[in-house]
Formats: C-alpha cells, sequence, structure tokens
C-alpha cells in the first residue's frame, strides 16, 4: 500500500514539474518572439474609462494600444460582454497575449458579504474561506481573472478609514485570515471559478502616522518582522499569485521602490515566483514623495527594485524604453518582470482560451444564486458582536406585538454594501435586503413594526425626534439602528473624530427617556467612538456593514435564530485621544495597571483600557471554562505542549465560543507584549454540552523577532492564558523552556 502512496506521489510531482516546466518552455518561447516595446506593454496596466479607483487621466487611446500590444492588464473592466471585447482587442494585436483582467473584489461580487473587519469578527476561518470563494465564484463568471484582495494590512489606529478592510490589530488573527481568503479566491487556480489573489498592500500601510491614509510610516525592522509582515507570508503561503505594493513610504523609502521590501523579502527571502503590481499611479507618485526627480527616475527605481507591473502611472509605458537604450535598466530586469506575468496567463489557460472567462450561460447562473445568498446570510450572522445584553432584552419574542423600528439605517440599502463594494458603475442594490425588510421577512403579519426615520446620518436637525418619539409610544420595543454611512471609511476616508456623526446620540438620549427597551444597532466600517452608549444604553450591537443579507442576518440574530458568537478583532478605545490602541502592548517600565501610583504610563484624565477590547463579543448563553491541563510543564526547543480545557455552555440556548489562548513571554531579549494571541478554537455547545478542546503549543508559537531579527525562541517562563476575550481571562497557567 505504502509503495503504491508513493509511486502515486512521485508521479503527481513529475507531472506538476513537467507541467511547470511546459509553462516555463512556453514563457520563454514566446519572450524570444516579443520586441522590447512589446515586454513593456505587458508591464503597463490601465483602469477603464468606466471607474476609477484612484486620480484617473483620461486616455482615450488604450483600445489602439491594446490591439498594439502595449497593454498587459486592464482593471475595472466588468462583465463577460466587456471583458470579451476588450479581449478580441488584445487578439488584434501581433503576439496575441491575452489581457489580465483585475477587479477589486473585496468582499463579494454581485452577492455582497460583510466588510472584511466584519468578517474578521466572525474568527470564522471556514466561513471566512467560503465567502471568498463565492467571490471568486462569481467575478471568475464574470469575466475577472484577478481580485485585488486580501487587503492584510495590520492597523491599530481606527481613523484610519482603511480599516475596514483588513482583520484588525491582530498579527495571528490576521495572518489566519489572510491564508484563508487566498485559498477560497484561488481554489484551484486555472479553474473558470477561480481568481488569482493579489495580496496588498505591501507593507505596513495600516501603520500611517495619524492614521492618515498615504501618510508615512516609520518603524522598526523588528517591528515590521513582528508584527506586520506575518500576515503577508501567510498569504504567500497559501499560494498567492501577486502581491499588491502601498503608496506609504517605509522609513523613508516609498513601498514602490522599496529593495529591501521587495527583492530582499519578497523575491528573496520567501522566494515569490508570482508579479508584483503597483498600487494605483503610485510609481509615479514618488516624484510627490520628493524621492524621484521625475517618472523616469520612478521608473527606474520601481522597475529595479522589483515592482513588475505598473498601474495607472504611464512611468513604465513611457520611460522604460529609453531607460533601457541608455542602459540604466538591463533587458534582463524587464525579461524578469515579464515572465512573471507571462506564467500566471499561461496558468490562467488564457493563451489556451483567451475567453475562457466569458461565458454569458455561466454569468447568469452564478450571480446571487441561492447557494451564494446562503453563505453571505451565514457570514453576516457571524459577523455581528454583541456588546451588551443587560436585562436579556435580546433575543427579542417572536409574540411581540409592535415594534418601533427608528433610525437613519433602517430603510437605505447601500449602506449595507460598505465601501469597497463591487460597483464599477453605479451598484444595484435591488437585491440588498435592508434591515427593514429584514425584520418583515422575519416577523411576517404577526408584529406590527411602525418606522421613523428619527434623524439624518450627518444632519443636525432633529425635526424627526416627535414621529421616532411617536412610534417609540406605542411599541412595546424601540430597535435603532444608527451608525456612519458607508463610504465615511475606507480608503481616503480617515477620521479624526470617530463619534457618531450629527445627532444620533441626542435622538438616543431622547428614546431612552421613553423608559422602553431599547436594541442599539449600529453600523459602521470601523471601532467608534460609543463611549455614552456604552455607559448608558443596555443593549447594543455592533453590526458593521453585512452586505446582501444585511437585514436577513440582523433579524436572525435580534430574535435568536442564530445566537451572537462574533469577537472583536480591534480593540474600541473610549476617545480618539487613546489612539493607537491595541492589546499587545508592551508592559513599560511603569506599567498603567499600578493604580495607586502617580509615576505610571497611564492618562490622568482617562482610563488607559479600551471601551470594548480585543477578541470581546457576548452570546445569548455562557460559557464556563475548567480543568485546564498541560501535557508537560517544562519544554525543550523541539517539543510542545498539550493544553486542554473544558468548555461547557451553561445557559440555556446553543452557542458558539472563540476559546482563545494567550501566551506572555516574561522575559526576552527584547521587551515582550503582556499579552499576545497564539491560538483559538471556534467551538458549538449545545445547552448543557461540554466539550474539551486541545491547543498545541510549539517552538514557532514561542518564537519572536530580537534585535538580531533572527527569529526563533528564549528560554525562560511563559504565562498562559485562556480566555472569553483579551480582557477576560478565565484560566491561567504556566510553564517553562529549558535550552
Ligand atoms: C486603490 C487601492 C487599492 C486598489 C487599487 C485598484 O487606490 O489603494 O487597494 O486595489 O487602487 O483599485
Amino acid at each position: 500500500m505504502k509503495k503504491t502512496i508513493t509511486l502515486a506521489f512521485v508521479f503527481v510531482s513529475i507531472f506538476a514539474f513537467s507541467q511547470q516546466q511546459t509553462v516555463d518552455q512556453k514563457v520563454k518561447a514566446l519572450l524570444k518572439q516579443m520586441t522590447l516595446e512589446e515586454k513593456i506593454g505587458q508591464l503597463n496596466q490601465y483602469t477603464s474609462n468606466d471607474a476609477a479607483t484612484g486620480p484617473i487621466t483620461i486616455n482615450n487611446n488604450k483600445q489602439n494600444e491594446i490591439k498594439k500590444g502595449l497593454i498587459g492588464s486592464m482593471l475595472n473592466v466588468m462583465g463577460t460582454k466587456r471583458t470579451r471585447q476588450y479581449q478580441e482587442l488584445a487578439m488584434q494585436s501581433r503576439l496575441k497575449i491575452p489581457l489580465l483582467f483585475g477587479l477589486d473584489v473585496i468582499h463579494g461580487y454581485k452577492t455582497t458579504f460583510p466588510i472584511p473587519l466584519a468578517e474578521a469578527a466572525s474568527w470564522d476561518l471556514t466561513t471566512i474561506e467560503l465567502a471568498a470563494r463565492v467571490a471568486a465564484t462569481e467575478a471568475a463568471a464574470s469575466g475577472i481573472h484577478w481580485t485585488f484582495a486580501p487587503m492584510v494590512d495590520i492597523s491599530r489606529d481606527p481613523r484610519w478609514g482603511r480599516v475596514m478592510e483588513g482583520a484588525g490589530e491582530d498579527t495571528y488573527l490576521g495572518s489566519k485570515i489572510a491564508y484563508a481568503r487566498v485559498k477560497g479566491f484561488q481554489g484551484n487556480l486555472g479553474d473558470v471559478n477561480s481568481v488569482m489573489a493579489c495580496v496588498k498592500h505591501f507593507a505596513a500601510y495600516g501603520a500611517a502616522v495619524g492614521g492618515r491614509d498615504y501618510n508615512s510610516v516609520d518603524m522598526s525592522n523588528r517591528m515590521l518582522w513582528e508584527t506586520y509582515l506575518p500576515p503577508f507570508k501567510a498569504a504567500l503561503d497559501a499560494g498567492a499569485a501577486t502581491f499588491m505594493n502601498s503608496f506609504n513610504d517605509l522609513n523613508g523609502i516609498p513601498a514602490s521602490a522599496n529593495n529591501y521590501l521587495l527583492r530582499d523579502i519578497l523575491k528573496g527571502k520567501w522566494n515569490f515566483q508570482g508579479f508584483v503590481v503597483s498600487d494605483w499611479g503610485s510609481i509615479g507618485e514618488m516624484v510627490n514623495h520628493g524621492y524621484v526627480k521625475d517618472n523616469k527616475e520612478a521608473a527606474l527605481a520601481s522597475i529595479t527594485a522589483g515592482s513588475d507591473m505598473d498601474m495607472e502611472s504611464n512611468a513604465y509605458r513611457y520611460n522604460l524604453e529609453q531607460l533601457v537604450k541608455e542602459n540604466k535598466v538591463p533587458v534582463a530586469l524587464i525579461d524578469d518582470a515579464v515572465k512573471r506575468i507571462l506564467r500566471k496567463k499561461f496558468e490562467l489557460g488564457l493563451f489556451d482560451d483567451p475567453y475562457k472567462f466569458c461565458n454569458t450561460e455561466r454569468e447568469q447562473k452564478e450571480m446571487n444564486n441561492p447557494e451564494h445568498t446562503k453563505a453571505a446570510r451565514e457570514m453576516a450572522a457571524k459577523s455581528i458582536v454583541l456588546l451588551k445584553n443587560e436585562r436579556d432584552v435580546l433575543p427579542l419574542s417572536k409574540g411581540l406585538k409592535t415594534i418601533a423600528f427608528i433610525g437613519p439605517m433602517v430603510k437605505p440599502k447601500r449602506d449595507n454594501h460598505g465601501f469597497w463594494a463591487v460597483d464599477v458603475k453605479e451598484i444595484d442594490s435591488t437585491y440588498i435586503v435592508s434591515q427593514w425588510e429584514g425584520l418583515e421577512n422575519k416577523v411576517g403579519k404577526r408584529t406590527k413594526i411602525l418606522y421613523a426615520k428619527g434623524c439624518g446620518v450627518e444632519s443636525n436637525s432633529k425635526e424627526g425626534f416627535a414621529d421616532a418619539l411617536n412610534v417609540a409610544s406605542q411599541a412595546e420595543v424601540i430597535i435603532l439602528s444608527i451608525g456612519e454611512n458607508f463610504n465615511k471609511s475606507g480608503e481616503a476616508k480617515s477620521k479624526s473624530n470617530l463619534h457618531l456623526p450629527g445627532v444620533q446620540e441626542d435622538l438616543i438620549k431622547e428614546l431612552q427617556k421613553t423608559g422602553k427597551p431599547i436594541v442599539i444597532l449600529i453600523n459602521a466600517g470601523r471601532p467608534l467612538v460609543i463611549d455614552w452608549i456604552a455607559d448608558n444604553m443596555p443593549t447594543i450591537v455592533y453590526t458593521w456593514w453585512l452586505g446582501s443579507e444585511a437585514g436577513n442576518a440582523i433579524a436572525d440574530v435580534l430574535f435568536g435564530d442564530y445566537n451572537p458568537s462574533g469577537k472583536l478583532p480591534m480593540s474600541f478605545p473610549r476617545i480618539e485621544g487613546q489612539i493607537p490602541i491595541y492589546y499587545n502592548h508592551f508592559n513599560t517600565g511603569r506599567p498603567s495597571v499600578n493604580e495607586d501610583k502617580i509615576y505610571k504610563s497611564a492618562y490622568i484624565d482617562l482610563p488607559t483600557t479600551p471601551k470594548f477590547p480585543f477578541g470581546y463579543g457576548l452570546s445569548y448563553t455562557t460559557f464556563e471554562y475548567s480543568d485546564l491541563k498541560l501535557s508537560q510543564k517544562t519544554i525543550k526547543n523541539n517539543e510542545s505542549i498539550t493544553v486542554s480545557v473544558n468548555i461547557k455552555n451553561t445557559g440555556s440556548v446553543k452557542g458558539e465560543e472563540v476559546v482563545q489562548l494567550y501566551l506572555r513571554d516574561k522575559v526576552g531579549s527584547v521587551v515582550r507584549p503582556i499579552i499576545e494571541l497564539k491560538d483559538f478554537q471556534k467551538i458549538t455547545l449545545n445547552k448543557g454540552e461540554t466539550k474539551t478542546i486541545q491547543f498545541t503549543i510549539d517552538n514557532q508559537k514561542l518564537s519572536f523577532y530580537n534585535n538580531a531579527l533572527e527569529f526563533g525562541s528564549e528560554p525562560g517562563d511563559f504565562d498562559l492564558m485562556i480566555g472569553s476575550s483579551s480582557a477576560d481571562i478565565r484560566l491561567r497557567d504556566s510553564f517553562e523552556l529549558v535550552k
């Protein structure tokens, strides 16, 4: 039997190797036929004129340039009809090299999933992978070969609008989610329901000074390796086909021409074989950075550093040929970039059939199909975080006679898409289930729902308050849906003030006077500052932006058809002045916990703890943790510890719990965080059920980057913590690592 398996493995390996050999041979043969101008064409990417996801320079000559083989990829072209039209132009070029079509399919294509930060709150890697799989299936059915996702930027700063697009503040959770998303998007790359992933933004874009988008990033290489690079490496380990560089300068060198990032790390140490696309215009923007004098120098710096494809800056298009003629850029550099791009086009099967992804029947079949809608509803429900449920107002009884559903987020559809919904032209919101529709679907005729908008999102008018109070007076329960509009987080949406805009909080205070139970739904793309609400309102649900099935998923949770299980992927600040705020911080020489001392690392006007901590989220049931056992209390480098713990559902309904395992390395050659997430398991328990779960602590989980950037563990004591959040540690133990 064993012999058979070995033989099969050998055969498969030879086959795979020969396949790759074939691709490399084809690439080599094609490259030999290409003129320098055609090679440079492959490094050039333009957007369609329909949609700009950046500052656009209109160029009405693109179609002619495609016919001449001067463009290798287009972005923001959607649909089998339009992609076919563009591909037909490419087929008129001398060598008939097919175009690559890229698009920001960040959280769904036609079926929209929750924004990525919301998905991260589910801590459900299987469902997150499924969400990406559905997005890829629909995008690929619409002619798309390549999504500019996953965005894997760690961020500890909710002022930065793009936190909505990532997986939050934690490196371990972010790495697991990056891996899952790449696997979901790429599936079996080359299939017609798969798209290339593009890991972005390389690197450290989420650490922009002041939370201001595109701003500078300055950090030690140790911090870069320890906190910001691991999700990129995880995505690469998942087989990511492409990377995208970031807009920011990192330690003074723009990412687009950052040799350390692109050559030393990505293509060197990590041996990345795919290709790197610049972010929109970022190569040309190095002139603004003051890193280069002009686009010609920008092209030189970027191609030399390892940026393979130029999105929308024209730097490569109009300068590379001259740079080669001036012997400033060796043709070998151009060839390497071209080979990386051609290899992907061969692997996708585009040379065999350039219209492989342009199948109109598949396009009709795949969009918004019931299976996808079901997946979106499940992902949305799992992304919802229950922040407070004092007096057990939730779940609502299905016997309620009258509900007042109030607020500016109740009826709009578009907002539920969140930012980065696929809306190259105008978004098709018809199939979005609004929060109002979701409640109607849930209660049917048995419950009367009264509506009042109450106020606008950003307006300061209180005209609607009277109407709101009127419907509230007629209802047994008030549901109030508020927040920030979808386009107030996302790219170029940094905010200095994270409080609820307009008079929404005033509306809450007015409704609070009725004395009626109020369920508050907060819709946002980022952690908001909700200090007063959190202190004064007993029932709060964070609903982010949940996508197509928002209304149904919210109703599922409100009525207990789904017991909320989300856990915050980011710390919620009490006020903006606390930012950056994150759970895995260092202890300092004068720890803030020393409440009785004057001299401590703390604010004199505010606690240093967040309003809601990383990993926090409630359920309609409760969980008891017990019987923490370690297989050994002392381990050597090559050994591991098996940790087991019992989790019991001590409540009255079935529920899911994210059991979190944290470590603290007590002493290190560089200071270590007071707590670090090192593993988690999301488990489902029926009421009264107990499960024993196990974790393995191996040397990898004890390792970190020392001052010499060596990754490894150091002997010493470790605290082990098992908790329901980073601030709700239920069981503790310790162990020692010995030489
Ligand atoms: C944007 C974004 C990037 C996106 C690209 C193409 O500026 O920074 O994430 O993929 O341009 O739309």
